[in-house]
């Protein structure tokens, strides 16, 4: 059984994962209709990630005997003012996310909860690579989003984002 603090805090994640996915599919929706489906295909694949880690925290807690509640997704802001604000706001994002996560760590090991450090690891890994993908998205967009041409060609490689189901997530 986990302490009461620790599965609420996982618990509030879970809004906070699937929130994530509901802002990236809002990015999406603005590429979309801006014209760059490459980008767009990009943030619903991440999107589907998202919604992963809100399954593997529901699933941990349901292993560990906890009742799961949900509460109300907040709706994603949508006023962007180029195709460069989503990737901004999406880096602003994911450090945002890290400092829960990290917090969710911090409060585990005060309470020497070292079957929850332990998932969350899984989670300190993976919001270093979504930090660093962002962060990717940036210098490629100031790089080569100035013309036609190079967006075109950043688009198009944007698209070819595979989506694969994590198999080495989270030890439960
Ligand atoms: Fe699930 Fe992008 O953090």
């Amino acid at each position: 059984m986990l302490e009461k603090k620790i599965a609420d805090l996982l618990n509030d994640q879970i809004n906070k994962e699937l929130y994530s996915a509901y802002l990236y599919l809002d990015f999406a929706n603005y590429y979309a209709d801006e014209g760059l489906d490459g980008f767009a295909h990009w943030y619903e694949v991440q999107a589907q990630e998202e919604r992963d880690h809100a399954f593997m925290m529901r699933r941990y807690l349901i292993n560990n005997g906890i009742r799961v509640t949900f509460d109300a997704i907040a709706k994603p802001n949508k006023e962007f003012k180029n195709h460069m604000d989503p990737l901004e706001k999406g880096l602003e994002h994911e450090q945002y996310v890290t400092s829960l996560i990290t917090n969710i760590y911090h409060v585990a090991f005060e309470q020497k909860d070292y079957k929850t450090m332990q998932f969350l690891d899984w989670f300190i890994k993976e919001q270093g690579e979504e930090e660093t993908n962002a962060e990717d998205m940036i210098k490629k967009m100031k790089l080569f989003g100035h013309d036609a041409k190079g967006l075109y060609a950043l688009n198009q490689e944007l698209a070819s984002r595979v989506y694969t189901p994590s198999t080495t997530g989270p030890s439960m």
